[in-house]
């Protein structure tokens, strides 16, 4: 098992217990890592803080991934506190709900815009907050979460494809520029599991039931098993990979017919 004994972290992208994140945040402080847990606005407040009262002293603070002064807040706060950081966990995603639903060709400048600024623009900001913090403690590690829809079209996937492409970008071009100080960036691109996210992609069911029928390991994954590749990722075990976007979808994108 990964040892994050002394490490801290952050986490963004906890709804409650079926959240990605949320399992992942689980694995690293079973490892023994301390975090800082953030929620994005007062009605997710309760669960997250509900979720994180059983973990050993976590931060918790609130975090739009569209505000920079929330942004500048968290580092800041992190600073005082944990006096550095040794990875992020990335895992906030939004599109309009309208935007899942109506043919791709109506996609909006205005949904376009916010799904591309929460779901790719806020690791760049996010990294950029998180540089310093790592720097001193000489590297660190930043995991994102993607989903195939980058590269091939899946119904209603839709403009979050567009914006999981920019973000698998946005991993290449970040972990370039931050690689000289020690700092990786990859990102893992699960299969489809229902969350609260997933909820808002119809017709999400048979997704789940291709993957039982057609991937290679004839089923499809869950939280634990994104956490425990994620694990890999942000501990000693992936301190040679950077700028990878690691397939933990049961091998479905291998497959053609
Ligand atoms: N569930 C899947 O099938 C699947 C598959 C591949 C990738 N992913 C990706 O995994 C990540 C986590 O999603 P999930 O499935 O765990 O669902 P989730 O709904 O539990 O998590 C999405 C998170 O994004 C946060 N978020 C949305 N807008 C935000 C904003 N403006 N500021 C801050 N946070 C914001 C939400 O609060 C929520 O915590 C997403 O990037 C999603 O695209 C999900």
């Amino acid at each position: 098992m990964t040892d994050m004994q002394g490490k801290t972290g952050l986490i963004v992208g906890v709804a409650n217990k079926r959240s990605i994140a949320w399992a992942i945040a689980q694995a690293a402080a079973a490892a023994g890592a301390r975090l800082a847990i953030t929620y994005q606005g007062e009605r997710l407040e309760e669960n997250v803080r509900e979720l994180a009262a059983g973990l050993a002293d976590p931060l918790i603070m609130p975090l739009d991934v569209t505000s920079d002064a929330q942004i500048a807040s968290v580092f800041e706060e992190i600073d005082r506190t944990f006096g550095g950081l040794d990875f992020v966990v990335h895992g906030a995603a939004f599109a309009p709900r309208e935007e899942l639903a109506a043919p791709f060709v109506q996609t909006s400048r205005d949904g376009f815009r916010m799904s591309l600024d929460i779901s790719a623009y806020s690791l760049i900001a996010l990294a950029r907050g998180a540089m310093p913090l790592m720097e001193r403690r000489g590297g660190g590690s930043i995991v994102t979460l993607t989903y195939l829809g980058s590269e091939r079209v899946f119904q209603n996937y839709n403009v979050m494809g567009v914006a999981k492409a920019a973000l698998e970008a946005t991993v290449r071009y970040l972990a370039a520029d931050l690689g000289a100080k020690n700092i990786r960036v990859n990102a893992i691109s699960a299969g489809p599991i229902k969350t609260l996210a997933a909820s808002g992609i119809g017709g999400f069911s048979s997704i789940l039931q291709v993957y039982r029928d057609r991937a290679p390991l004839r089923r499809t994954v869950d939280t634990s098993e994104v956490a425990d590749a994620a694990m890999f990722l942000l501990g000693p075990g992936g301190r040679a990979v950077t700028a990878e976007v690691l397939m933990v979808d049961g091998g479905y994108h291998a497959t053609g017919m």
